[in-house]
């Protein structure tokens, strides 16, 4: 296990091992070498700054990507003024590829003030030909890329940097490895994601996730189990188990275990107190998992469950295998014998041939579920994705009109919702000093709902009862109850 490998023993005049993880642990250690020296001419660490864009999944990712960098001997800065910049990428709408280039820039002036900086550039962007031929051509500065499917490679591949001090790329298209027991450093003490599953085999129209994430591979439930034990026994308290489509988790495993059968094994490790996960698809949601979900006293009485429209036909268009009556039946059935419990979405909106008809059976969807909240996003077109090709584009006012209706019916109706658990006493995790106010922190109630309370850093990791006084919108003001 990673905690227990000395990296000191590991003997770098050697050949590097062909396996995994060993592989990796001999560049660690051979990069240690190199921050050893570092620190001998500098009198200080190297330091590391990693920015993440887009979903958990790659916060995750980041986590493990930090870890390694520590165990080399990095030190994690707080801004990108460091001697290891990494920029882990979303590519999910085209405006998050804009930002990263708009930074990239920034950051050519900063290497010119520290020539012996490194930029690096990982994640779903960099799975695109495209983006690739761009750093090729226009940011040769960047000294290392990698994508989704090798993030496990990063040490050998600073290594490879290092020696040749030349721009490495290293980008595979796809992978039916994984790595297991590499560092990891979480960013919470108390809590954790866990990747159950990577990749995705749906291929709604407009997303371009299952051509930079690949095929769908689950993890073993026993290399699951054995990590979450490993966080409980560290502190964790709350884990968030990690998947595109957690519903199809375990179906290409030897021996398949369904989604439900894992998160009772999950909910039998001790210390793990909270459990979330994340997403599942609306078109395989199992009447075993809803069964799971009303009886366990860990499982989070909160589910995303993303409806993209409210219009069965743009909903075929999109590929995702369910009209709107079988998602407001799914919803009904869930809310049956877990009444309480909060449901989130997310919607796009003016998806290729989106009429006025479509966008309000979208806003009824949302009337008739009353999400307590909703991502809501404007449709962005994907090169790639069989959506781009799709010939009747919705004008850009029209568009931003609906999104405008859209976004004030989540707000009105998530504001309404709030409130009405106001004088209840629940049960909240702290996570944090309170930003503004320094004698308040701020927690998670079970449904996932911020609530800032007065109180001090000690209670940071704890799960207390806490009384909700006053519902702000969209956070809750509490008061701890005395036992
Ligand atoms: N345009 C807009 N939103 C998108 N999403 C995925 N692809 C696109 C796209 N091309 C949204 C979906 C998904 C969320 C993570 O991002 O709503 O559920
Ligand atoms: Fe994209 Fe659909 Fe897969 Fe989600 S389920 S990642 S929206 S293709």
């Amino acid at each position: 296990m990673y905690n227990e490998i000395d990296l000191d023993k590991i003997d770098i005049n050697l050949k590097p091992p062909m396996e995994e993880p060993a592989r990796q642990y001999y560049f660690m250690a051979r990069c240690r070498e190199w921050v050893r020296e570092f620190e001998r001419k500098n009198g200080r660490r190297p330091t590391a700054f990693i920015q993440t864009f887009g979903c958990q999944m790659n916060s995750r990712d980041s986590e493990k990507l930090l870890g390694v960098l520590r165990t080399i001997g990095y030190q994690e800065a707080d801004s990108e003024k460091a001697d290891f910049v990494l920029y882990n990428t979303c590519t999910v709408r085209e405006n998050a590829n804009q930002k990263v280039y708009g930074k990239l820039g920034f950051l050519q002036t900063l290497k010119r003030r520290n020539p012996k900086m490194k930029i690096a550039v990982c994640g779903c962007m960099m799975q695109e030909t495209d983006e690739i031929e761009t750093i090729k051509r226009s940011y040769r500065f960047v000294d290392i890329v990698f994508g989704t499917h090798n993030i496990y490679k990063l040490a050998e591949l600073l290594d490879k940097q290092i020696q040749t001090e030349k721009q490495t790329i290293d980008v595979w298209e796809d992978t039916a490895e994984i790595v297991e027991d590499l560092p990891n450093q979480r960013k919470f003490p108390f809590k954790s994601g866990v990747n159950i599953m990577f990749g995705c085999n749906n291929f709604c129209s407009y997303c371009i996730v299952p051509y930079v994430r690949g095929r769908e591979r689950s993890r073993n439930p026993e290399d699951i189990v054995a990590e979450v034990e490993r966080l409980a026994a560290d502190g964790v308290v709350e884990v968030m188990l990690l998947g595109q489509n957690v519903n199809s988790y375990g179906k290409t495993l030897k021996e398949p275990v369904s989604f439900a059968q894992l998160l009772q094994r999950v909910e039998a490790v001790e210390g793990i107190e909270r459990i979330r996960f994340m997403t599942p698809h609306p078109k395989d949601l199992s009447d075993e998992l809803i069964a799971v979900m009303a009886q366990s006293q860990k499982i989070c009485k909160q589910i995303h469950l993303p409806i993209q429209s409210g219009s069965t036909e743009i909903l075929k268009k999109m590929n995702r295998h369910y009209t709107k009556e079988q998602y407001l039946g799914l919803v009904e059935r869930i809310r049956a014998v877990m009444p309480d419990i909060s449901i989130t979405t997310d919607i796009i909106v003016g998806f290729p041939g989106e009429t006025e008809e479509d966008f309000l059976e979208t806003l009824d969807v949302v009337r008739r579920v009353r999400y307590d909240s909703a991502f809501t996003f404007i449709y962005s077109k994907r090169s790639g994705t069989p959506a781009a090709e799709m010939l009747e584009q919705v004008p850009e006012t029209v568009v931003k009109e609906r999104f405008e209706r859209l976004l004030l019916e989540v707000q009105k109706i998530s504001s309404e919702l709030t409130g009405k658990d106001v004088g209840k006493t629940e049960l909240v995790l702290v996570e944090e000093q309170n930003a503004q106010n320094s004698e308040m922190v701020t927690g998670r109630l079970s449904n996932n709902m911020i609530v800032h309370f007065p109180g001090g850093t000690e209670l940071i990791g704890k799960i207390l009862p806490v009384k909700l006084i006053e519902a702000k919108g969209f956070y809750y003001i509490g008061e701890q109850e005395q036992k």
